[in-house]
């Protein structure tokens, strides 16, 4: 697959998240109560949060606008597409979630988030 063709994969893949009761949907759902879970737990102070190979980012931004500690969590979505990537900062922006950094490379390439204390993987 070109790198094109890949970017059109992955945005396809996305669209599935719109069909209601989709496997999708449903993993989604899970993901984001085990990410509310894991803040909950978190102690005082800063959190950082490393999304690796992030799509839309739905997992930490679906949960963080009501989240008690949206204010102490620094997160790093990073998502090579930049129209998926493009949807994740928008989201972020439009839920004001100013500890939010939308970060466009290869996930190799991603800058090192210093040991963060939570991790997401949902490829
Ligand atoms: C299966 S999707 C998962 C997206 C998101 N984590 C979710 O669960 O909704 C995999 C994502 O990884 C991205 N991706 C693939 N290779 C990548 C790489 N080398 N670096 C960063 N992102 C990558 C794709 O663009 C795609 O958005």
């Amino acid at each position: 697959m070109d790198s094109s063709a890949a970017e059109r994969h992955w945005v396809g893949w996305h669209r599935r998240y719109d069909l209601p009761g989709s496997s999708l949907s449903r993993r989604l759902a899970l993901v984001q109560r085990r990410l509310r879970e894991a803040l909950d737990e978190q102690p005082a102070g800063e959190i950082r949060v490393l999304s690796m190979c992030a799509g839309q980012g739905r997992d930490i931004l679906g949960v963080l606008p009501d989240h008690a500690r949206r204010g102490d969590v620094r997160a790093r979505p990073v998502e090579l597409d930049p129209d998926l990537a493009a949807d994740a900062e928008r989201a972020a922006r439009a839920a004001g979630l100013d500890g939010v950094e939308v970060v466009r490379v290869p996930i190799a390439r991603a800058p090192c988030v210093d040991s963060p204390e939570l991790l997401t993987f949902g490829a």
